[in-house]
């Protein structure tokens, strides 16, 4: 225990350390509506590292998936690639993909300019793969604080009511919603989160799009 911990603790330190010494890459995206709760953005496509993760608990799936990933980015590929961390760590729940029908979760890492091309590829024992992030359309809520469990449902609520308060609520997709963080763990102080959920609105060139398979 005293061993995990201590890992785990150098990597959060390493994180904060590669994270923090330059600007952060992260996904490209246009705003196309805006109001007070949420605006709703169309992203570029782009290449994402995503790992599956199983766990009831959203912050401990996030937590292990971005383990992995962070791994990946320091040499664990077969590449020896060193790949600068980039924001945010998306978590997307996928309902009944886990066993007994229970929740799963994928965290993913948005790929630097660099590697959009040609992904390095990861270790297997990582079981991450490449995922195409194609051009589509989220409504977003931000939300400070800490991304913690019983927050997260909140705040997806929240999105989900003024979503059907407005004409948007009809394009939303019935599938799980994602939860953006953008700080480290260090961070204390005007933490930046965001929760997602994808619109399908063609007539504003949002289609809707797949849904990786595990
Ligand atoms: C990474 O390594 C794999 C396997 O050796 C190779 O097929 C691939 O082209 C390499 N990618 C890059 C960016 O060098």
């Amino acid at each position: 225990m005293g061993k995990a911990r201590s890992a785990a603790m150098c990597l959060i330190i390493i994180m904060a350390i590669i994270c923090c010494a330059t600007a952060t890459e992260s996904p490209q995206y246009t705003i196309i509506h805006s109001e007070s709760e949420f605006e709703i953005r169309l992203y570029e496509s782009s290449v994402w590292m995503s790992a599956p993760a199983i766990d009831i608990s959203f912050e401990k799936a996030t937590w292990n998936g971005f383990h992995r990933l962070f791994q990946f980015t320091q040499c664990a590929n077969l590449n020896f690639s060193r790949i600068r961390m980039t924001s945010p760590v998306l978590t997307t729940m996928v309902p009944e993909t886990g066993p007994l029908g229970s929740q799963g979760y994928y965290v993913s890492l948005y790929l630097p300019v660099k590697f959009q091309d040609n992904p390095p590829v990861p270790l297997p024992e990582l079981n991450i793969k490449p995922y195409d992030f194609d051009s589509h359309c989220v409504a977003v809520r931000k939300f400070s604080g800490f991304a913690k469990d019983e927050r997260i449902v909140k705040e997806a609520e929240k999105l989900d009511r003024s979503l059907s308060r407005s004409p948007w609520g009809e394009s939303k997709s019935q599938r799980g919603y994602s939860i953006a963080q953008y700080n480290t763990p260090f961070r204390i102080v005007k933490r930046k989160n965001e929760v997602w959920v994808d619109i399908h609105a063609p007539e504003f060139g949002c289609q809707l799009v797949g849904v990786a398979a595990y």
